[in-house]
């Protein structure tokens, strides 16, 4: 699992009995994450992988792969990772890493998607699980879920009942995953 921040999307995962077994580690670039100290209390090995310590997206990707590798993961769970991967890292698990993201994909891909759907003053918009291909939040989508804007909201309520939805369907995306229900070939994914 990489993760960059608060966390609510890992915890769901190792809250998930079918999930938390297979979580080797997480990984994160920043020290501070909140979402390390969840990692460790639930008995997790933790590495840090700093942006700061690399020169450059493709060093700091293939640190990144490598510390996957080491424990010998097999797929990569993206929960609220705040880094673009570089080909160092997507090539060495292409068809093999997912992510949460907080829109309904194609719209407002990025790192400020509730910011942007507030400010289209779109009514509806929701969480995208899909698999990451060389493209920022452009790969194979697995699943969706629909939130409506509701007059008045900010983007905290918005986030609030967004990420609601993304540690309902998460798990059961992440679960079919580690169970080797989940494939994608192309851009066709099938779920058993
Ligand atoms: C989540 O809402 C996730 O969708 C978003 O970051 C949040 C992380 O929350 N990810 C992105 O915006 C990726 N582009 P968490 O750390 O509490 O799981």
């Amino acid at each position: 699992m990489l993760a960059s921040g608060s966390g609510t999307n890992l915890q769901a995962l190792l809250a998930t009995p079918e999930v938390r077994p297979h979580i080797a580690l997480v990984v994160s670039d920043n020290p501070d994450a909140p979402a390390l100290a969840r990692a460790r209390s639930h008995d997790v090995a933790v590495a840090t992988v700093r942006w700061a310590d690399h020169g450059g997206r493709e060093p700091f990707s293939e640190a990144l792969a490598d510390a996957v590798e080491s424990v010998g993961a097999k797929g990569v769970v993206l929960a609220g990772f705040m880094r673009i991967l570089g080909p160092g890292f997507i090539d060495r698990f292409h068809g093999r890493i997912l992510n949460v993201h907080p829109s309904l994909l194609p719209a407002f891909p990025g790192a400020h998607a509730v910011e942007h759907a507030l400010e289209h003053g779109v009514k509806v918009t929701g969480v995208t699980v899909h698999f990451v291909d060389d493209k920022v939040d452009n790969g194979p989508i697995v699943a969706q879920a629909p939130v409506l804007v509701r007059p008045g909201d900010d983007v905290q309520t918005l986030h609030g009942r967004i990420q609601a939805e993304e540690h309902r369907i998460y798990p059961e995306i992440v679960r079919a995953f580690v169970e080797g229900r989940l494939e994608v070939a192309e851009r066709r994914v099938v779920m058993r």
